[in-house]
C-alpha cells in the first residue's frame, strides 16, 4: 500500500488526517506539561521526556564502551532528557545481537562504569541535574550474531521468521539453557548496579529471546504451553534480580504487548485471528509483574522491527510500503499504552514511538501525558537526530521541523549492515561516510 510522505503544516492537519483515517492520536498544545516534574522511587524527574534504547553498534569487539559510545551518552545527558534508556546490553557473549554491541561483564565493568560517571557529570553541568540511568539487558535470541554472522538461539520454531530460511532444531535453547540463564540475568543485575546505574531492564519486546518465548504456545517442557510457563524465564529472572533493589537501585523493564502475527505465531493477538489486538494476557502479566514482584516503571512497545518495522518504528519511507498508514501505527501503540495505564493507574508507564509525528511528537507526548495515557515518553529515532530534543522543546514550546527524524530507516540499514549507527541525515559528517560504504557494499553485491 502506498502512503503519502509526511506533508502536514499544522497540529489542525495532523488532527483531520487522524479523523479522516478514523485513529485517535492524543494531542495537545500545551507541551509544558512535558515539563511537570514526576515522583517516584522517592526521587524528582524533571521532566516526562526520555532517550530510547538504541543500539548504536560502536562498542569495541569485547563489548566495552568506545569513545563514540560514551560520547552519544554524554550528548544525550547534555540534551536534557530525565531519564536515558541505554540501548540492548549483552548479559551474555552468545546473546549477543553483533560484534559491537556493548556487554556488560567482569571485564568490561570498571568502563561501564567510568562512561556512567562522565553521564552523569555532564548532565550535571549542563542541566543541574543528573539523567536517571536504565541499563537494558537483553539476549538477542534469534537474532543473535555474535561474531558477525547469524547464530540464533530460539524459543521455537516460527513458520513466519522461517519462511525463506528453516533452521533446524538444534537451534531451540533447551529448558537447562533457559534455567541457567535466569542466573545469569541475576549476576548481571548485580554488576549493573555496580558500575552505578540506577535501574535495570529486564527486556522483553522486538522478538529477542524473552519476547519469542512469550508466544511460545506450541513449545513443549517447563518453557513452553501454559501462560506461566511462556513467562517463567521473564518472571524467574526478574526474581533473581530483585534482591538487588535498595533505594536507590531498582528493576523495571521493556515489554512488548503486541507482536503484530496472527495467533498461535505472536503474542497480544486476536486468538480468534488477524491482527487484531487482545491485551488481556499482557494485562495478567503486568498484574504479576506489579502486584507480585513490585515493579514501578514499565516500557511499553510493540511489533518485531526485523519483522514488520512498520508496528515498531512507524515509518513512510524504508524497506518495504507498510500494510497501513502510519498513524494506524502510532495509534495502535498509544491504544496499547492506554489499556495497560488504565488497568493500572498507580504504575509509572512509558510509551513509545512518538517520532513518526516529526514536530508534532511534543504534541502527541504532550497529550498522552495529560490525558493519563502514559507519564513518560521516550524518543527513540528523533534521539538519533536531535539529541538535543528535550531542552529544544523546552526552550521553544516545539521542534524545528529541520531538526527532526524523516524515517528514512537509513540508521537501521547501518545496524543491519553492522556499521557505528546514527542519523544519516541530521549527522552527515559522523554517518555518511558509513552509509556511502553501505551502499557500495550493496552494488558490489548487486543488489
Ligand atoms: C537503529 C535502532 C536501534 C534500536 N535499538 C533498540 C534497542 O537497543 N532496544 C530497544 O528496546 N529498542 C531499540 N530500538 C527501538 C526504539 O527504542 C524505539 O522503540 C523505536 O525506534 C520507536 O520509537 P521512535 O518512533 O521514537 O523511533 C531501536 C530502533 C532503531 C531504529
Amino acid at each position: 500500500m502506498k502512503h503519502e510522505k509526511f506533508h502536514y503544516k499544522s497540529l489542525e492537519e495532523v488532527k483531520q488526517k487522524a479523523d479522516e483515517l478514523q485513529v485517535t492520536l492524543p494531542l495537545s498544545e500545551n507541551t509544558k506539561t512535558l515539563f511537570e516534574p514526576y515522583e517516584l522511587y522517592g526521587r524528582k524527574f524533571s521532566n516526562r521526556l526520555a532517550i530510547a534504547p538504541m543500539e548504536g553498534n560502536d562498542s569495541d569487539e569485547e563489548g566495552f564502551p568506545t569513545e563514540h559510545t560514551i560520547n552519544r551518552y554524554i550528548e544525550y545527558a547534555k540534551g536534557g532528557a530525565s531519564i536515558i534508556w541505554y540501548e540492548a546490553t549483552a548479559v551474555v557473549p552468545e546473546g549477543r545481537s553483533g560484534k559491537h554491541q556493548l556487554m556488560l561483564c567482569d571485564k568490561t565493568k570498571e568502563a561501564f562504569k567510568e562512561m556512567n560517571r562522565r553521564v552523569r557529570e555532564a548532565g550535571r553541568e549542563a542541566n543541574g541535574y543528573e539523567p536517571y540511568l536504565i541499563m537494558q539487558a537483553n539476549h538477542s535470541g534469534r537474532y543473535a550474531n555474535p561474531n558477525g554472522f547469524p547464530e540464533p538461539l530460539i524459543a521455537y520454531h516460527h513458520p513466519i521468521y522461517e519462511a525463506d530460511k528453516p533452521l533446524d532444531d538444534s537451534r531451540i535453547v533447551t529448558d537447562e539453557y533457559l534455567d541457567d540463564l535466569v542466573l545469569k540475568f541475576g549476576e548481571a543485575t548485580k554488576l549493573c548496579k555496580e558500575v552505578g546505574f540506577d535501574g535495570i531492564d529486564i527486556k522483553s519486546c522486538h522478538g529477542y529471546l524473552f519476547a519469542e518465548l512469550a508466544s511460545a504456545y506450541t513449545r513443549e517442557g517447563r518453557y513452553g504451553g501454559s501462560f506461566e510457563n511462556r513467562f517463567r524465564l521473564l518472571i524467574d529472572s526478574i526474581r533473581q534480580a530483585l534482591p538487588y533493589e535498595d533505594d536507590h537501585f531498582k528493576v523495571m523493564m521493556r515489554l512488548g504487548i503486541y507482536d503484530g502475527f496472527e495467533y498461535p505465531y505472536g503474542w497480544g493477538m486476536d486468538p480468534d485471528g488477524g491482527l487484531g489486538e487482545d491485551y488481556s494476557e499482557a494485562v495478567r502479566l503486568v498484574k504479576i509483574l506489579t502486584e507480585d514482584l513490585g515493579l514501578k516503571m514499565i516500557n511499553i512497545t510493540m511489533g518485531n522491527p526485523y519483522q514488520n518495522s512498520h508496528v515498531t518504528r512507524p515509518f513512510d519511507m524504508g524497506k518495504y510500503e507498510a500494510p497501513e498508514h502510519p498513524f494506524e501505527g502510532v495509534a495502535r501503540m498509544y491504544r496499547g499504552v492506554k489499556e495497560i495505564k488504565d488497568h493500572f493507574p498507580d504504575l509509572c508507564v512509558m510509551a513509545s514511538a512518538p517520532t513518526y509525528l516529526r514536530q508534532f511528537s511534543p504534541n502527541l507526548a504532550a497529550g498522552a501525558v495529560e490525558e493519563g495515557y502514559c507519564d513518560f515518553i521516550d524518543f527513540g529515532r528523533l534521539s538519533f537526530a536531535n539529541t538535543a530534543f528535550p531542552n529544544e522543546i523546552r526552550e521553544t514550546g516545539g521542534l524545528d521541523r529541520r531538526h527532526t527524524c524523516i524515517t528514512c530507516g537509513k540508521c537501521g540499514d547501518l545496524i543491519r549492515a553492522g556499521y557505528p549507527c546514527g542519523c544519516v541525515v541530521r549527522k552527515p559528517d559522523e554517518f555518511l561516510a558509513y552509509y556511502k560504504e553501505y551502499q557500495k557494499g550493496l552494488k558490489e553485491n548487486g543488489k
